[in-house]
């Protein structure tokens, strides 16, 4: 008879049922490699009611009450699954001050506290795990962390979040409006109970946060992630985007540039020749360019019940492990440098921008004359059909400072007749 690991588990919604599935479906492997027997003792729910037949399926008490969890000294995990900051910063504040080990998938709350909770959890020497806040099953912190602890990573390119990924897929596969592929993405149970996160960026930004800390050992903020979404995208672009070679997708990225790195998401025109441009639907993939490995991605659901639950049951055997050989206490990331970020002077790429002008002649000449008084060149210029009064105009160019890409968007606002619809980062394939 194995020893008992009793965990409490707060949440029992889409991840939180997946974890009894999977400590239950795969329970003879985790046993195994734990030498323990991992046992949901209880678990917090708004109403125990509604959740009852799920907890007589899988033998666990229900509770509305956090400290009958926080104050069961045979409880010596805590899962948090009920997202967003509160009541979930104080639920693990108080559960790491009673010396509870927590495994959380809470991109939210780590990316704009995940400093303070370290350093709580280092204090009272509890393991903080969260392999599951980005890219759910897609084992990418502990990648970073520890397969890569020996590389020097440049640059980590990603689509981080699925339901936007599976709206763009649905609106230029298969011609769905925006609120169709939302609606589906919500029904899926991709989306964030508040969808805002996920089509302006914000969800994406936090994962981008976690991940530069892991990447480059940087401690960000959200406001440091120059944040976009796909509220508005304009279908033409896409039209446009393909019709060039490229892809639109909603990408974060961060970049390390001679000690400061730069982060961004925002919907970004990716050739499709690019690894990253082959994922679709609900997928996540996290592409990385580092020294020794050189390119590597990183690909799989990046959302959903079993996928994110086998990442936190990933972080359950961790902390079984480490109880079990008396390690516990250690910085789940312990890769830590100065925080700087790139100035924009310093940031490099192409952007293709979308003009509407008036349709006459003259007006590829006035843009042409605004982008070399920022010192602009074209890579791709291209006139659409008009409708007899405006026309509009896409153009790449060669690769510039983001300083540069400001200066010529700030003088198209300015520019007489002309409407400035659309700039995108365009990534090329190396
Ligand atoms: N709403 C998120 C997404 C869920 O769509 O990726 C996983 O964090």
């Amino acid at each position: 008879m194995k020893d008992k690991l009793k965990i409490g588990l707060l949440g029992l919604g889409t991840v939180g049922s997946g974890v009894p599935t999977i400590l239950k479906e795969h329970q003879e492997k985790i046993a195994q490699v734990t030498g323990m027997e991992i046992v949901i003792a209880k678990a917090l729910v708004r109403d125990e009611d509604e959740k009852k037949r799920q907890a007589e399926k899988f033998d666990i008490q229900l509770t509305t009450d956090i400290d009958e969890i926080i104050n069961d000294d045979e409880i010596k995990i805590i899962v948090e699954l009920i997202g967003k900051v509160e009541p979930a910063r104080t639920f693990i504040t108080k559960a790491l001050e009673n010396g509870k080990h927590i495994v959380t998938a809470n991109k939210d709350l780590l990316a704009q506290h995940g400093s303070e909770l370290v350093a709580l959890a280092q204090k009272n020497h509890c393991d903080l795990y969260y392999e599951a806040s980005v890219a759910g099953g897609i084992p990418i912190l502990r990648t970073i962390a520890n397969s890569l602890a020996a590389d020097n990573i440049q640059k980590v390119l990603g689509i981080v979040n699925g339901t936007t990924n599976y709206m763009l897929t649905q609106m230029v596969t298969a011609k769905k409006s925006y609120e169709q592929a939302l609606k589906e993405a919500q029904e899926l149970g991709f989306a964030e109970s508040n969808p805002t996160n996920d089509v302006d960026g914000i969800d994406a930004a936090y994962k981008m946060v976690i991940l530069s800390q892991f990447a480059f050992g940087m401690n960000i903020s959200l406001d440091q992630v120059d944040t976009h979404g796909i509220r508005g995208l304009s279908l033409d672009d896409v039209e446009m985007a393909a019709h060039l070679g490229y892809e639109v997708k909603l990408i974060g990225s961060s970049e390390y540039n001679n000690g400061s790195i730069a982060v961004e998401v925002g919907p970004m025109l990716v050739a499709k020749t690019h690894p990253i441009a082959s994922v679709r639907n609900e997928f996540n993939a996290v592409f990385l360019e580092s020294s020794g490995v050189g390119e590597s991605m990183y690909y799989g659901p990046g959302a959903g019940a079993k996928p994110t639950a086998t990442s936190v049951v990933s972080d359950l055997i961790t902390i079984a492990k480490n109880i079990r050989l008396g390690t516990t206490g250690h910085m789940f990331n312990s890769y830590s440098h100065d925080t700087e970020i790139t100035e924009d002077k310093n940031i490099n790429g192409k952007y293709y921008f979308s003009i509407e002008v008036p349709d006459k002649h003259g007006q590829i000449l006035r843009l042409t004359q605004i982008m070399t008084e920022a010192d602009v060149s074209f890579e791709q210029l291209v006139q659409q059909k008009s409708d007899g009064t405006r026309a509009r105009i896409v153009a790449i160019t060669h690769t510039i400072t983001k300083e540069q890409m400001k200066r010529v968007a700030s003088e198209i606002k300015k520019a007489d007749g002309f409407k400035l619809l659309t700039i995108f980062k365009v990534l090329e394939d190396k």
